[in-house]
């Protein structure tokens, strides 16, 4: 009698040392853990905030940043005319192309543009920063009075997706501007 109790106690005993573990709830959260990651990348709108450090610093994590500005004067362009920065400073994640002036963003996020002009004496120079064909921003360069060589510059902060078409255009009258003093730059924040 009292061994059949000795060895009911060991067995009970040791019924609890298998439920009782150090870590109770670790097992459980890796689980949910792994199925919060799993969710996450299948909903996919937050994919790259899902991925591990590798991973994004190949795609989302790339430095995209320019600073190009005019080789020569512009004169006379055009309402829509695009202007086409052909001295290229800075072109990291190669966003930039010299040829059509268009800024593509090579991913999503929050981007920083600045241009600045020098409008030609007395003459107007007034242009947009252009998303994908729609007029975003504007800068107004013209000095009525005094008819001299004004700069005027204008920054702004866009949101773009991947892709996303991004160039400085012409949005009233004709515009003449000064080679050199004349820039447009842009980084991804
Ligand atoms: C992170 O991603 C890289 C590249 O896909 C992969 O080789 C690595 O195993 C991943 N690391 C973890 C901890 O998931
Ligand atoms: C720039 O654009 C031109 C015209 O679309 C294209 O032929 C050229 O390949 C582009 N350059 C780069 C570096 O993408």
């Amino acid at each position: 009698m009292f061994f059949k109790f000795f060895v009911l106690m060991i067995t009970i005993q040791c019924g609890w040392c298998d439920k009782v573990s150090p870590k109770p709830g670790l097992e459980l959260f890796r689980e949910d853990y792994k199925s919060v990651e799993e969710t996450c990348l299948a909903v996919g709108f937050v994919k790259n905030n899902c991925k591990n450090d590798s991973q994004t610093s190949k795609t989302d994590q790339r430095v995209v940043a320019f600073d190009v500005r005019l080789k020569n004067h512009k004169r006379n362009l055009a309402v829509k005319a695009r202007v086409v920065f052909e001295t290229v400073d800075l072109n990291e994640g190669v966003g930039y192309n010299a040829s059509t002036g268009i800024f593509t963003a090579p991913s999503g996020g929050i981007y920083v543009f600045d241009w600045t002009i020098l409008s030609w004496q007395g003459q107007y120079a007034y242009t947009s920063l252009v998303v994908n064909d729609q007029f975003k921003s504007w800068n107004h360069c013209y000095d009525v009075v005094s008819k001299t060589s004004i700069p005027c510059s204008k920054m702004t902060v866009v949101k773009l997706n991947q892709g996303d078409k991004v160039w400085i255009g012409v949005f009233s009258g004709t515009a003449n501007m000064y080679q050199k003093y004349t820039s447009f730059s842009g980084c991804k924040l």
